[in-house]
Order: C-alpha cells, then structure tokens, then sequence
C-alpha cells in the first residue's frame, strides 16, 4: 500500500510524522510539462511524467496544450504547474551539466524526490546513485517507480530524515566510500530545511566529501514579491478548495548568496559559481512572465577543497 497523504507514515519498522512529499510531485509535474514544450534540444525529462499517478497527469496535459486554459476552480493548480515548469528547465539543465562534468562514480541526491536522474541520464551508467530522501517521500517513489524500466547504472536507495539523523552511518551502510570522490546534488530541498539543519548537513556532506568532489547545491533566495505570491497562491487554493501541495511543506530557511558562500568556503569548499535561473536561462527562450519568480531560485556548485 502506498503511503497515505496525511498522518503518520510507518516505514521500515519506524514512525514518522511526515507525509510523502507534495512539493516534490510538484516539480515533477513541472519537468512533465516542460518535456518537449521549452528548451527541446537542451531540457529533455521523459521519466517524470512516468512517475506520475493518472490523477496528477491531467493539469500536465492542460499546460503542455498552451491553449487549454482551465477554468476558475482549477486556475491555481493549473499555474502552479505552469510556473514550476519554467522553473525546472534552467535549474536541470544547470545541475545536470554540473553532474556530468564532476567525479561521478558516485553520486549522492539529497532528498532526491521524483528526480529521474539514476534513469534518464546515460552518463551515470558507470555511477552508483544514491538516492537520499525523507523515509515518506522514499517509499512513495520506489512504489510509483515500480513500473519503470532499470536505472542506467547503479541505484541505492537510503531512507533518512536530513532533521533528525546524520548521513555518515545511513550513506555507509548503503556502501557509499568518502574516501572516493563524489557528486552530491541538492536540488528544490534547502527552503524546506531551517538554517541551523542546513548547516549542519553541510558540515556532514564535508566530511563524506574527499578533495575533488563537488557539491550541487540549488537554494532560494529571500524575496517579498516571491513570498506574497506564494501565500495569495496559498488561499486561493484554500478559497476553491483544490489541494494545496504547500501546505505541509513551508519554506523555513532562504538564504543569501554570500551566506551559501561562506558556509560552503566554511567547510572546506570553494565556489565554482552561483548563479540564478533567470540568468541560467540565458538563451533557452523561456517566457518573459517568469523573469520575476526565476530570479529568486540559484544554482552554486562548488569543489572540495585538498586539506581542509
Ligand atoms: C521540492 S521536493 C524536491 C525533490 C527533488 N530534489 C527535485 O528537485 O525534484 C523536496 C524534497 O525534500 C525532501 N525533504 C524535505 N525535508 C526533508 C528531510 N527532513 N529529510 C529528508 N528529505 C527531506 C522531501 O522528501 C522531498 O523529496
């Protein structure tokens, strides 16, 4: 049985008080819609419709036929998913070039949601994946994964909740070597951490990290603009009672780019570059309606650095 939407989730034995992630079903209905409709030749991400259920496929289908407005009722729903695809194209373009140009024998995602990455890349044939997430969130995935065809390389499933437990006993269990270079990607979880939990999964990620290895790290920055679309966004869901896949997941922690540089330079690693997603969709002819929201999410890899 899959897990419920609400209510304590048991899970390998141990209760959480979380249910399987909304936000990040979400994003992945974001990646289904911009599928083939932005950025085709640079943005390609079949494998998130798949990791669809039926019932979330329909609003996908509505945004991909530009022309299809909904009506009132499902008018938030529908640009939500609108929004999120824009959103999606920059920021996986961004990090899958930084994976693939990084030490990728191993690569860790940090609550790795419905990214498709272990099954759409070629270039993780020879990797072992990692895939990190909340307890909740994992289960929800690996039974809506069931269907699909094998990962390009290596999968490793690594149930943990980044609040409550440390990654270093979960990350070697699993098998993974700190001693090895890796690619760690942290994509769309950083706002739904608080700062001080942020800090200290950084300080973990450092010491699993050996010299070379490089973190992909995407976070959002603090905006006004942003923060009150969001909460309209919010209650008009709630006025037109249609569900709102925010509700359990705030945003508890934005950050600054020089504060993301110093924790990082903090903990041993150098940056690489930063940038946000309306810079990084620099010539990926996406509307200009979404300059305001793309400014706000960034992307900064950074490299672990020899002897820190
Ligand atoms: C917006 S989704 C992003 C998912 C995926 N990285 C992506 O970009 O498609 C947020 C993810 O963060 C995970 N997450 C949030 N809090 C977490 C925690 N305390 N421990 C582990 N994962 C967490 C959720 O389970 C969810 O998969």
């Amino acid at each position: 049985m899959p897990p419920a939407d609400d209510g304590p989730v048991r899970h390998d034995g141990w209760m959480t008080d979380r249910a399987a992630s909304r936000t990040a079903v979400l994003v992945c209905q974001g990646r289904a819609a911009a599928d083939g409709r932005y950025a085709a030749g640079r943005f390609a991400d079949p494998v998130a419709w798949d990791l669809l259920d039926p019932a979330e496929r329909g609003v996908v289908e509505l945004v991909r036929d530009d022309g299809a407005v909904p009506g009132p009722g499902e008018r938030i729903a529908y640009e939500l998913v609108r929004r999120a695809a824009v959103g999606m194209v920059p920021r996986t373009i961004a990090i899958d070039e930084a994976v693939r140009s990084g030490p990728n024998a191993q690569v860790v995602i940090l609550g790795a949601g419905l990214d498709g990455r272990a099954w759409r890349m070629p270039e993780l044939a020879g990797s072992v994946v990692f895939e990190v997430d909340h307890p909740a969130s994992q289960s929800d995935k690996r039974r809506r994964a069931t269907g699909l065809g094998a990962t390009t390389g290596a999968q490793v499933w690594v149930a943990a909740d980044l609040e409550r437990e440390r990654l270093e006993p979960a990350l070697r269990a699993a098998g993974f070597d700190p001693d090895s270079a890796s690619t760690w990607v942290w994509e769309g979880v950083v706002p739904y951490l608080r700062a001080d939990d942020v800090r200290a999964a950084v300080g973990q990620i450092s010491d699993l990290s050996a010299p070379g290895s490089r973190l992909v790290v995407n976070y959002q920055a603090r905006s006004l603009p942003t923060s009150v679309m969001r909460r309209t966004m919010r209650v008009a869901l709630r006025l037109s009672r249609q569900p709102d896949p925010m509700a359990g997941e705030p945003w508890r922690s934005l950050w600054r780019p020089y504060g993301i540089r110093d924790l990082l330079q903090d903990n041993g690693f150098d940056l690489v570059s930063d940038a946000d997603l309306w810079e990084l969709s620099t010539g990926l002819e996406l509307p200009a309606w979404a300059n305001t929201s793309l400014r706000n999410g960034h992307v900064a890899v950074a490299t672990r650095r020899h002897g820190a």
